[in-house]
């Protein structure tokens, strides 16, 4: 069956006063996400021909982080945020003239998965008739969910607020996901009669349903999940959300082929990738932008963002790993040691306790507890490099820019501030001072005194 063309307007221009934020309700984070973006990325595979953000005026800050998106949605602004109707209302501008399926979402709600999108415009497609279609769901708290009331054969008759509704309609427990598809060709004529003779003086979005049955038009109904349909209004709510998206990465990682030795301790950002037969410790946090090869072993209490871990590498406990740390194929970053910046190359070893900081580590050198790369002077960052198989003795620092030849040796506790040959032995700590018999003479002294006290 053919499907109208689609377009979607999602609405953004609330305060979120709930929130208590400086920041616009949808740039908020989930899984290391501003949440708009994770709906955006959601309506991809839907493809349609319009998208249209509803912002409020003072929010700039939204309009860039979206600007990028591969959907470049169209900006529409709501001068006022006088209620979800008066917000769909901003977006007639950019849809005049569209008269196929109008998909609207809400930025607060961006859990919602493509498959059920695809199958709420399904809905709408299979009852062309209908004014519209909406996803409707049955929280474990409906609290201040709008509640639907419906014929029971799938008809939705009207959407009542919450806190407009008597104590019978509040203890129904289905409720508006604020999800709906209506039909373009009559959207904007029916939004034209809604008003705001309602507790908040608002113009409801909501309101459209029982207008719609005025005119003799029937309202579909499609039940969906809480887990995808929860809307955020709080804190409390964006926590919420995060642990289901966390519930969803994790199982993700698993089905990939990695093992999570404690699933619930390990938090994923939205894009980390895990390849096969990866183990993860306890503990373990990813932040955005990390890709990690097969057979790779992240022991616990690690911190890991904007970093590449090749095949087989082991890494941790207790390890951080910081935007552009490239861990080449079996290579070792033990505990105690953060890198940034800097590439440790095929099978090199930094074991313990050690600052790798814009640096390249050549392939196999092995680098002693301790070793800090001493990358920046107070005025700019420099290069260290270590050549391939050197050897850098434990507490040494290196200051750049400096670099070490491969297979060149440096002596424990240097600090090297000069190039090194290739094949070299460099070391600038004192040599090593002997007095014998040191100790015993100084006890004699010491005991000698303690006699002359005990006399006076
Ligand atoms: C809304 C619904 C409610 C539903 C719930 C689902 C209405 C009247 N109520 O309530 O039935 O159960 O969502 O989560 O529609 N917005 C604007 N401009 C405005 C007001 C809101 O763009 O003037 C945007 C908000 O930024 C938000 C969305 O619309 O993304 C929903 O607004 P919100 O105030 O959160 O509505 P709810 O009270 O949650
Ligand atoms: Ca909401």
């Amino acid at each position: 069956m053919s499907q109208p063309e689609k377009a979607t307007v999602i609405l953004a221009a609330g305060q979120g006063t709930r929130m208590n934020s400086a920041l616009p309700k949808v740039l908020h984070r989930l899984a290391g996400q501003p949440m708009i973006l994770a709906l955006l990325d959601s309506l991809q595979t839907l493809a349609p021909r319009h998208v249209v953000l509803v912002v409020g005026p003072e929010m700039e800050n939204l309009t860039r982080a979206v600007a990028r998106h591969p959907l470049n949605p169209l900006i529409a602004v709501q001068n006022e945020a006088l209620g979800t109707g008066h917000a769909v209302i901003a977006a007639r501008g950019a849809l005049q003239d569209f008269t196929g399926d109008v998909l609207i979402l809400c930025g607060d709600t961006p859990l919602v998965e493509p498959a059920t999108l695809a199958q709420l415009h399904a809905a709408r497609a299979e009852a062309p008739d209908a004014a519209l279609a909406l996803l409707g769901f049955r929280p474990v708290e409906p609290g201040a969910y709008g509640r639907l009331i419906t014929d029971g054969e799938g008809n939705l008759q009207a959407i009542v607020e919450a806190h407009e509704a008597d104590p019978r309609v509040l203890t129904g427990d289905l409720c508006n996901s604020g999800i709906m598809v209506v039909d373009g060709g009559r959207l904007f004529g029916l939004l034209d009669g809604i008003g705001t003779d309602n507790a908040k003086g608002e113009y409801y979005l909501t309101d459209i349903v029982e207008l719609a049955r005025a005119e003799g038009l029937t309202c579909r109904l499609v039940e969906g999940a809480e887990d995808e349909l929860m809307g955020i209004n709080t804190r409390a709510d964006l926590a919420a959300a995060e642990a289901m998206t966390q519930v969803h990465l994790r199982a993700r990682a698993m089905e990939q082929g990695a093992t999570l030795i404690d699933p619930f301790s390990v938090y994923f950002s939205f894009d980390t990738y895990l390849g096969r037969d990866v183990i993860v410790g306890p503990n373990v946090f990813f932040g955005p932008g990390v890709t990690v090869g097969d057979g790779v072993e992240i022991k616990g209490f690690c911190h890991i963002e904007g970093a590449t871990i090749e095949p087989g590498a082991t890494v941790g406990p207790f390890a951080r790993l910081r935007p552009g740390a490239e861990i080449g194929m079996d290579a070792r970053i033990g505990n105690f040691v953060e890198v940034k910046q800097a590439s440790i190359e095929a099978g090199a070893k930094v074991s313990h306790l050690s600052y790798i900081g814009d640096a390249r580590i050549g392939a196999g050198a092995n680098i002693g507890a301790g070793t800090i790369t001493c990358n920046y002077d107070g005025m700019v960052k420099s290069l260290t490099e270590i050549g391939a198989g050197a050897f850098i003795g434990s507490n040494t620092a290196l200051v750049a820019p400096v670099r070490v030849g491969a297979g060149a040796t440096i002596g424990a506790g240097s600090v090297i501030t000069e190039n090194v040959a290739p094949d070299a032995l460099a070391l600038t700590r004192p040599a090593q001072k002997e007095v014998p018999g040191w100790s015993t003479r100084q006890q004699a002294k010491a005991d000698k005194a303690d006699k002359a006290d005990e006399k006076s």
